[in-house]
């Protein structure tokens, strides 16, 4: 039975695509360049690529509460197993100020899940590692600073590849339904611990500098960033500077057995890799 992965080409879904591959499961990768495209703006282009699927890992579109319609669809289509990624913070007071929690897709996505006719698994991962070495953070590391308004904050940053592996026990294993696992790494980082990791694992001259909310909206604004983007993300920074990103979770030995990888040990793996040239 095809297991449909949403976001294939991200973070998270290409690893979970990877390893059900390697499993032998037979995966329809799932994007606006895959064959089928499959767009969340696009409802039109959500039947094709649910046809024939019994299982699917939903990585949510960030822009707009669509996961309710496309979980509708899904159970439409006979999807009998739903794993969602989620995020850190959906329950917790003050994570988010009030009025940017219209914002964060996950919290009704959430919630439309955990009412629909479907075996659920949610995972809520903190900030990724990988962040760093593919994501939005990783173009500061090769300028050599990494400008953020997150003061002496730490984030128990967790490995993308540990989420897919969550994600992809939840897809092929039982035992995990109605399961809601809360995922980081074993130990938290400010940033500048973080940027200095990397540094030492790469050889490179990196820096964190600490920057206001008010001095980090200018400066992406000043870049062309529209401002409601560059307010968005320093919301979505807030959190770590505030400490309230700094717990740790079990979600990873819960669903694995086995503990979460460290920071250290995935960074110096991506620094191997060439994830930074
Ligand atoms: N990054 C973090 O630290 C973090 C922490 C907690 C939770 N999360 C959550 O994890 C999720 C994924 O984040 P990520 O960092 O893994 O993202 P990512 O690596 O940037 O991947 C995003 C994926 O979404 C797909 N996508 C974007 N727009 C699309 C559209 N209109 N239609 C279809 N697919 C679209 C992209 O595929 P194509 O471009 O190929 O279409 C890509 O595969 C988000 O919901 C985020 O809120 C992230």
């Amino acid at each position: 039975m095809t297991i449909l992965i949403t976001g294939a080409t991200g973070k998270v879904g290409r690893r979970v695509a990877a390893r059900l591959r390697d499993l032998g499961r037979p995966v329809r990768a799932a994007g606006r360049s895959s064959t089928p495209p499959f767009d969340w703006t696009e409802d039109s282009t959500w039947g094709p690529v649910l046809d024939g699927v019994r299982s699917a890992f939903v990585v949510p579109y960030d822009g707009a509460p669509l996961t309710r319609p496309f979980l509708a669809a899904a159970l439409d289509a006979g999807v009998k197993r739903i794993v969602l990624l989620s995020g850190r913070g959906v329950d917790v007071d003050g994570y988010l100020p009030p009025e940017w929690l219209h914002a964060n897709p996950h919290i009704d996505g959430e919630a439309a899940l955990r009412s629909a006719a479907v075996d659920w698994t949610v995972l809520r991962p903190g900030w990724f590692a990988q962040n760093f070495s593919e994501g939005f953070f990783r173009d500061a590391i090769l300028a050599g600073e990494l400008r953020l308004p997150a003061g002496d904050g730490a984030a128990s940053f967790v490995d993308a590849g540990d989420i897919a592996a969550v994600a992809v026990a939840a897809l092929t294993e039982e035992g995990h339904v109605g399961q809601t696992y809360e995922l980081s790494g074993p130990r938290a980082l400010t940033m500048g611990e973080a940027v200095a990791e990397i540094a030492a694992a790469t050889g490179r001259e990196v820096r964190y500098t600490d920057v206001s909310h008010a001095d980090f909206v200018r400066e992406l604004v000043d870049q062309g960033w529209p401002e409601a983007d560059a307010e968005g993300y320093a919301i979505s920074v807030s959190p770590v500077r505030r400490g309230i990103d700094a717990y740790l979770s079990d979600g990873v030995e819960r669903a694995l057995g086995r503990p979460a990888r460290d920071f250290r040990d995935v960074m110096r793996d991506a620094a191997e890799a060439g994830a930074w040239g």
